[in-house]
């Protein structure tokens, strides 16, 4: 065994015993970083988790690299060498010049010149990743890239090894017995863990709310200095969370006035230095009240009541809208168009749609009546089309297609009128409780057999103005 396979070998043991120990989640990571660093000789090593949204990585584990380093700001995964999600093994020789660095000035620092990372993978999935750093400009050797993807997968067992003690400690084990046999991990319902050690409960707090809301969040990601001396860094400043969707960083803070002075005194220097940053300084108070503002939370939370969970969140409905407008208008380019909208569940994505396509569209609505017991098929039109629509192309925008005999009845109808073209787009598609078959030319969503409201969608006339779509308890 040469010198490399010893270390190697070592290493292993030292992270089986670390893996397979009491230690905190983000304790036992570190450990393993430094023993993955210290085999292959390197200076530093990080253990990177993807967020629930897959877009950006949080830092859950390192060692040998500086508070400043590790703090430099959100780090994309699309932007940071990407192949590594694409379940590839990056090695890259100099760091500096790679255009897939994302903060070379930061690296420069550091003093770091190659890297080498491997994906960290859970049941076929990319979930995060491991990256080794060197001092020294190194080519990689194929027995170090095995070395790095085995602690990959190690990390990726220890990760689910926690999960499931989560959940057993969350279900109690009378409960378990009840539920179908368990045959193999995948049929757990495991909720990725995000190892994240707040500094403070209410920082835990506002993390699960931000959760709860679909909002993404980073913990901590980026440290500003305020002052230097000589070159040395004398003073820094690390908000507390960071919110990608709308760039916006956010120090918590409690009603004690001497916290409230001093972070009032940070946040305006940042403020000063870096007039590009837009941080807020909240209390509970105003982070509900922001929550509002960014439509995330109605005001008034008796809105709220009996909302289980959010499906999709404003800024996905939103992204979602955006694309399926791309589209529509690319199809329908250099056509005239007339959106049709039976009411009033569609009110939000219509208007929404409409304010995304780029061609020139006309609008109609229909208002029709749905018995009860949709089985006898009483339809009833309440309210038909203004104008005409003989020769013209005709999009059925709907908000949600269930059993399809509303649309099948609508669709019908409308044929008789012979529009140059009839085609269907629909935000939510049931598909699982479809009594008729409908062709559906632009679905947003293909949902569960689940209730939902919200984003125009209603519960006996209730939670039409929730800014996202939800199920209900
Ligand atoms: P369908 O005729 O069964 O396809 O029903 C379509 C209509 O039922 C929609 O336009 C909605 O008004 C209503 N609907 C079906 N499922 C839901 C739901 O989950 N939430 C709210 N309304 C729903």
């Amino acid at each position: 065994m040469d010198a490399t396979e010893n270390r190697c070998s070592l290493a292993f043991k030292q992270i089986a015993r670390v893996t397979n120990s009491a230690l905190p989640v983000k304790k036992m990571l570190n450990l393993v970083a430094a023993s993955a660093a210290g085999a292959l000789q390197a200076a530093g090593c990080a253990v990177m988790l993807l967020n629930p949204q897959k877009e950006y990585l949080d830092i859950i584990g390192a060692s040998g690299l500086s508070d400043v380093y590790l703090r430099k700001g959100a780090l994309n995964a699309r932007k940071s060498y990407p192949d590594i999600l694409d379940g590839k093994i990056v090695a890259v020789d100099d760091i500096l010049t790679d255009k897939r660095t994302q903060y070379p000035g930061h690296a420069a620092q550091e003093n770091l010149k190659s890297l080498l990372g491997a994906p960290i993978v859970q049941k076929g999935e990319v979930i995060g990743e491991i990256r080794i750093y060197t001092r020294s400009k190194r080519r990689f050797k194929p027995h170090e890239k095995d070395f790095i993807s085995t602690v990959a997968d190690i990390i990726a067992l220890t990760l689910e090894k926690i999960e499931l003690y989560q959940y057993l400690n969350t279900h109690h084990q009378s409960n378990l017995t009840q539920q179908k046999k368990l045959t193999s991990f995948s049929d757990l319902p495991l909720t990725p863990i995000r190892p994240t050690s707040f500094g403070h409960p209410s920082e835990a707090e506002f993390a699960r709310l931000l959760d709860f809301y679909q909002v993404e969040w980073l913990y901590e990601p980026r440290s500003f200095p305020l002052s230097s001396q000589d070159d040395r860094i004398t003073e820094m400043f690390t908000p507390d969370f960071y919110l990608p969707e709308i760039d916006l960083y956010i120090e918590l803070t409690t009603a004690r006035q001497s916290l409230i002075t001093g972070k009032n005194h940070k946040v305006r220097m940042l403020k000063e230095l870096y007039p590009d940053i837009s941080i807020k300084l909240l209390n509970k108070g105003d982070y509900l009240k922001l929550f509002a503002k960014y439509g995330f939370i109605p005001l008034g939370e008796n809105k709220m009541t009996g909302v289980q969970r959010i499906l999709f969140s404003k800024t996905q409905l939103q992204r979602r809208v955006k694309s399926l407008a791309k589209q529509i208008s690319g199809d329908y380019q250099g056509q005239e168009l007339v959106l049709v909208g039976i009411l009033k569940g569609v009110v939000c994505f219509m208007s929404d749609l409409m304010l995304n396509i780029s061609i020139p569209v006309m609008l109609d609505f229909m208002a029709i009546s749905t018995p009860a017991d949709k089985s006898d098929a009483l339809i009833r039109i309440l309210k038909d089309l203004d104008t005409g629509i003989e020769n013209k192309h005709v999009l059925m925008v709907e908000d949600i297609v269930d059993t399809g005999m509303t649309l099948n009845y609508v669709l019908n109808y409308l044929s008789a009128r012979q529009p140059a073209s009839l085609k269907v787009c629909t935000l939510l598609d049931k598909r699982a409780r479809r009594l008729i078959d409908v062709h559906l030319d632009y679905v947003g969503y293909e949902i569960r057999d689940e209730f939902v409201v919200g984003y125009g969608l209603d519960m006996a006339g209730k939670y039409r103005n929730l800014p996202f779509i939800a199920v209900l308890e």
